[in-house]
């Protein structure tokens, strides 16, 4: 199957480069001729586990190709995927900024030669598909094509081993021919045997942004019986334990942390709220999920405060993580990008480390972060220490040596990796996240 993918993105790479490690010809087209002279290279843009190897194994074999050149890689495709950015409209209206997507249905239009299913990757609001298909038929009226969507549920950091084995994967078609191509597409599936879910189109749409709804509500959930447990001093890792024993719960995503943030969870939920109202209806239970979240940063700026005595002013303070989750360079969303500017702007000083985000940090962030080589060069004359993402070199720290580089022996562990009385037993003054 010859397959072009528009957008070299965190989704648009890593599902090409899957599909060319299934068997497929992949074509990645990014306008952006920068992103594609380093993928030329053998150099990979963004950081995500085991993607430079499966990128380079799949260039050598003749599969996975890179280039600028959108005409030539529609016109031999059975199948164009639209995988660029959908981010939250810069109106700061909560809506999705579908600008990317248009301006590739109508670059595309043109070049099409035969009949050709163009699949939306992207995260869209429902309706995005007949859009595209409208746009393109306006450029080019003779275009034989059905679109379709086709949602992905990559978890950035682990986004290869969930494209190989996902939990289902979600096509949304209304052609037979459209859907025969996207079968074949995933075939190589079928020996683990993974579901496919066939739908609409706009269910496949809405099916993606109710999934990322859901487990952000689910979080959300969580972070409120987490500020409960510290308001009434009961541990809520036992209680999520408790919970998600139960079947219809799950185990999973029932951590506690400074709040949700990324590429999805904060921009589809505020989108979705959008697509409710615009469509006359309200949806209180995503609405409440974002608002806790919210409030969920500004509590944790406060649990910091109090851990210093009730003022952050002139304190040093150690910010481990920067990410808004660990295996990841990404910074979008980031709870660091709320909690560091409040505790700067309450006076006080941040040293911070983090293993991939620091060169976006030093752009997103106020330029007075004292950003360091390792944790413990953070941690050197810090008042507290604050562990913001669950990196795994910040789960093991050696508590003595840390301690003995420190001004003050505060430890705050937003994602709740230590277990607290060995910490306390190291002598240091110890705050998780609703495990008082
Ligand atoms: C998410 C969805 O999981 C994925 O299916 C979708 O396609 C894209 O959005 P991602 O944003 O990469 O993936 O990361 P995820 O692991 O879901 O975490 C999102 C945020 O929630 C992070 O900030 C993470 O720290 C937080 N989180 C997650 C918690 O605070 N607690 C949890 O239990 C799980």
């Amino acid at each position: 199957m010859k397959i072009t993918m528009i957008g070299t993105g965190y989704v648009g790479l890593v599902t090409g480069t899957c599909f060319a490690e299934f068997g497929h010809h992949v074509t990645c087209v990014d306008k952006l001729s920068e992103k594609i002279d380093l993928l030329l290279q053998g150099e990979i843009p963004i950081y995500e586990p085991g993607l430079d190897g499966l990128v380079a194994k799949n260039t050598q074999q003749g599969r996975l190709s890179f280039t600028t050149d959108l005409a030539e890689a529609v016109a031999s495709a059975e199948a164009v995927f639209i995988a660029v950015g959908t981010p939250t409209s810069r109106r700061g209206d909560g809506y999705a900024d579908l600008t990317y997507i248009y301006e590739a249905s109508k670059e595309i239009a043109p070049f099409l030669e035969g009949y050709t299913v163009i699949v939306d990757k992207s995260t869209v609001p429902v309706g995005t598909a007949r859009q595209v298909a409208r746009v393109i038929k306006e450029v080019n009226p003779e275009a034989n094509f059905d679109v379709a969507s086709n949602p992905e549920f990559l978890r950035e950091g682990a986004a290869i081993n969930d494209f190989m084995r996902p939990d289902r994967v979600v096509i949304g078609v209304e052609s037979d021919r459209a859907e025969a191509i996207l079968r074949a597409i995933y075939q190589p599936l079928y020996l683990q045997e993974n579901p496919i879910v066939k739908t609409s189109i706009e269910t496949a749409e809405l099916t993606k942004y109710a999934a990322n709804a859901f487990l952000a509500t689910k979080i959300s959930f969580i972070n409120e019986m987490a500020l409960l447990c510290d308001a009434i001093g009961a541990d809520v890792v036992a209680l999520a334990k408790g919970i998600g024993m139960d079947g219809r719960i799950g185990p999973k995503f029932l951590h506690p942390g400074p709040g949700f943030g990324g590429s999805c969870f904060p921009k589809d939920t505020m989108a979705l709220m959008r697509i409710a109202q615009e469509n006359g209806e309200s949806l209180r239970i995503v609405e409440a999920a974002i608002e806790a979240n919210g409030a969920q940063k500004a509590k944790m700026v406060k649990k910091i405060r109090d851990m210093l005595g009730g003022s952050e002013a002139g304190k040093t303070i150690a910010v481990l993580g920067l990410t808004f989750k660990p295996e990841t360079d990404d910074m979008r969303d980031s709870p660091s990008i709320t909690i560091i500017p409040a505790l700067l702007e309450k006076g006080a000083v941040i040293r911070a480390h983090d293993p991939q985000g620091m060169e976006e940090a030093r752009r997103l962030l106020p330029d007075t972060i004292v950003y360091t080589e390792n944790s413990y060069e953070a941690c050197t004359g810090a008042d507290a220490v604050v562990v913001m993402t669950e990196w795994n070199q910040y789960r093991a720290l050696d508590l003595e040596r840390l301690g003995s580089l420190m001004k003050q022996k505060i430890f705050i562990d937003l994602r709740n990796v230590y277990q607290p009385d060995l910490v306390r037993e190291q002598g240091f003054k110890y705050a998780g996240v609703g495990r008082s």
